[in-house]
């Protein structure tokens, strides 16, 4: 079967932009009012931000993207050929979608149709990335979710004539603390049927000095993308943070097994944040946790799976074994 049009193929639904804004003040009133100080990483992606972080994986030391398009490059006919025809390819958080090419080419090459339903709380990235996809490839098909995670799961519109690979890349895994994966985990194998599985790139333990250069590039990308993150208070609740009172850090701490990423106060300083109506008083070296970042053993990875009452199917690695790429079916079938 042969397609149509571009607008023929895509089909976009919003879910929860409401609650999303929302909760914007009051999370950013909750984590710098708290004794120790934080922002939710999530607020990270602003416009700039997500361009910010584009830039990132194309850093020489952020190994996470270029090993994760490396496995998927070696591997992507394989897993391609263990799914049928009617396969929809879900991607939690597709941002560009850049990997996500390398397997829709892969159904592609096996099937006259694929079909690819990428879930991203930006709408705008979702239409950008959505249209440059439809162009490359007239076969394809996208029905895209603008959503949080978990909204957009239970958006789905799971068929049992359907199989889903669900997909989660990057390492986005590890941005989130073991409970709220283990949570997140179950209820994506509550929607699983039999026939589906759940693809998850997964950053690995390794030698503390390359993680830490991945996070503290020489360029300072990474350093203006956490900064980033008080422009984008200054800009949305009319905040009055100075950027150059703050510096950007980022160490890796071994016994917990996660990257932690702050900014830290270069002075005694008053902030205020006229939205929330709020004057922070920031002492000099203090500091605002903004991310972890979760690096996991195979062990990890293996008690994760059986906590969510998922199971480990099949792993890939690179050759190095910087980082995986894991096929999760659900324990219960
Ligand atoms: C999106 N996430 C997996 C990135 C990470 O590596 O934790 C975000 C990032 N933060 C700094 N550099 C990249």
């Amino acid at each position: 079967m042969t397609l149509s049009g571009i607008e023929e193929r895509f089909s976009i639904v919003t879910i929860d932009k409401e609650i999303f804004i929302n909760n914007f003040s009051e999370d950013v009133k909750t984590g710098l009012t708290s004794e120790s100080k934080y922002l939710p990483f999530v607020y990270f992606y602003d416009h700039i931000g997500s361009q910010l972080f584009e830039q990132i994986c194309e850093l020489p030391e952020y190994y996470l993207t270029r090993t994760e398009a490396d496995i998927l490059e070696t591997n992507a006919d394989d897993i391609a050929s263990q799914f049928s025809e009617e396969t929809v390819l879900v991607e939690l958080g597709s941002g560009s979608s850049t990997k996500t090419r390398i397997l829709i080419e892969a159904f592609l090459e096996r099937q006259s149709l694929a079909h690819y339903t990428p879930i991203d709380v930006s709408h705008k990235m979702l239409e950008e990335s959505s249209y440059s996809l439809l162009e490359a490839y007239p076969d394809l098909e996208i029905n895209a979710i603008a959503a949080r995670y978990n909204e957009g799961i239970d958006h789905l519109n799971i068929q049992t004539d359907q199989q889903n690979l669900i997909t989660w890349l990057g390492s986005s895994i590890g941005n989130f603390d073991r409970s709220e994966v283990t949570t997140f985990l179950r209820h994506i194998q509550e929607i699983m049927l039999p026939n589906d599985r759940f693809l998850v790139g997964i950053d690995l333990q390794k030698d503390k000095t390359i993680i830490e250069n991945a996070y503290n590039d020489t360029r300072g990308v990474t350093a203006e993308f956490n900064l980033n993150l008080l422009t984008h208070v200054n800009r949305e609740l009319g905040g009055d943070f100075d950027l150059e009172n703050f510096y950007h850090k980022a160490i890796y701490n071994e016994e917990i097994g996660r990257v932690e990423m702050y900014l830290v106060s270069n002075i005694d300083q008053k902030v205020f944040i006229r939205e929330l109506d709020l004057e922070i008083l920031f002492t000099a070296d203090e500091t605002i946790h903004t991310e972890h970042s979760f690096k996991y053993s195979l062990d990890d990875i293996d008690t994760l799976a059986e906590e969510s009452g998922l199971c480990v199917e099949q792993q890939w690695f690179d050759a190095e074994r910087l980082f995986s790429l894991n096929l999760f079916a659900s324990a219960a079938d």
